[in-house]
């Protein structure tokens, strides 16, 4: 589980709401497999509302960037991509052989790991550089 506490803020409040969305979806995620692992159709169903809510999140950072002419925005938008599809592939893959622990390790492990370290660094720096040069 996500401690939501331990999650870095940033400089950019609106940032931080959709950070706090995208863990408690991990939570429930974690709790589903845990407490209900046969239900096919509920974990799809939040895998979808997950890769979904990564979409939203993902875009709106770049349009922020954007309209601050945010200077490393490709390597920002770059390190989305790579997560984004990784996201999808593990996804379709679950789809096809329904292994919970594959769906595990990936989401609840390396990318909660990469989604933290992402904050804690492309995040913090891209919140900082908006929160001065938004109008
Ligand atoms: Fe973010
Ligand atoms: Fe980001």
């Amino acid at each position: 589980m996500i401690d939501l506490n331990s999650i870095p803020q940033v400089a950019y409040e609106e940032m931080n709401l959709v950070h706090n969305e995208e863990a408690t979806l991990l939570n429930n995620l974690e709790t589903t497999i845990d407490e209900d692992g046969q239900n096919v159709e509920k974990i799809a169903n939040i895998l979808h509302e997950l890769i979904e809510h990564t979409r939203g999140h993902f875009a709106n950072e770049v349009r922020l960037m954007k309209e601050v002419g945010f200077p490393a925005l490709h390597m920002h938008e770059g390190e989305h991509i790579k997560v984004f599809n990784e996201m999808q592939m593990v996804f379709s893959n679950w789809l096809s052989v329904k292994d919970n622990e594959l769906l595990k390790e990936y989401f609840l492990g390396s990318m909660t790991e990469w989604l933290k370290m992402h904050i804690q660094t492309m995040d913090t720096i891209t919140a900082q550089f908006i929160a001065m040069n938004k109008s």
